[in-house]
């Protein structure tokens, strides 16, 4: 594992999304799978501002959603679904056909799971994968006491996800479920990126890195993945 650490959050989003870009460059036509939520918004920001710059063809790659809250749409703000498509898809002009996510709103779960492994398996798997964790060590909605052989499905979130989830919404959503790409297709990613910023995610960094792997921290399965690279700032850093 590669663990980088840099000053602050604009760092690690500019020298992220420059290794993206170069990941993007190396192998184009390959499958991407990036996280929604906070941490990855200024590595959007950037690789936007990179193919702006003629520095990347971000339309030269495929996407697939990482998760999705049940229930939640585009029209949902704070879906996972509206946050891609407003602070990446859209701005960075990523053509519809390049593109596979999870509908929350779409209640047939087993079809939408067989499209999304259907999509990995047609681009050659996910080539990279950028990834932030939970306060509880989650990844995707991988959430504590997943089993590694788990590749996509519907899951029940753990209380933690639902209350700190609260932050991303508008309204008081009652979220008992997500959709995710589970652990093992991410595992077989050839290459991980997972990125940490801020002194409250210490600890769980501490967890997913140090210790050994185990279920009850669903980022623990990353550790010994051949091609992982982790950027921390020096907040989330504090504790290895
Ligand atoms: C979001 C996702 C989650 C987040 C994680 C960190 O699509 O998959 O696993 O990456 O909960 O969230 P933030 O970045 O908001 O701290």
């Amino acid at each position: 594992m590669n663990i980088i650490t840099l000053p602050n959050y604009e760092e690690i989003s500019l020298t992220c999304a420059n290794h993206i870009a170069g990941h993007i460059r190396a192998s184009p036509d390959s499958l991407m799978c990036f996280a929604a939520g906070d941490t990855t918004l200024g590595v959007f920001k950037e690789l936007i501002k990179l193919q702006m710059e003629d520095r990347v063809d971000l339309s030269s790659v495929y996407y697939i959603g990482l998760d999705e809250w049940v229930d939640l749409g585009y029209e949902d703000v704070g879906s996972c679904k509206q946050v891609m498509f407003d602070s990446f898809y859209f701005p960075a002009n990523i053509p519809a056909h390049r593109i596979s996510v999870f509908d929350g709103k779409n209640t047939d779960y087993g079809e939408q799971v067989q499209r999304a492994l259907d999509f990995i398996s047609d681009h050659g798997g996910i080539s990279l994968t950028v990834l932030g964790i939970g306060m509880n060590g989650h990844i995707g909605f991988n959430e504590p006491g997943v089993d590694a052989s788990f590749s996509a499905g519907v899951v029940t979130l753990d209380n933690v996800t639902r209350t700190v989830g609260k932050k991303y919404f508008h309204q008081p959503y009652l979220i008992e479920f997500g959709i995710t790409i589970g652990i093992k297709s991410l595992v077989e990613a050839k290459e991980v990126v997972l990125i940490a910023n801020g002194a409250r995610k210490a600890k769980i960094i501490h967890k997913a890195l140090c210790g050994n792997k185990n279920n009850s921290i669903p980022a623990s399965h990353l550790s010994n993945h051949p091609a992982l690279t982790v950027y921390l700032d020096t907040d989330a850093a504090s504790q290895l």
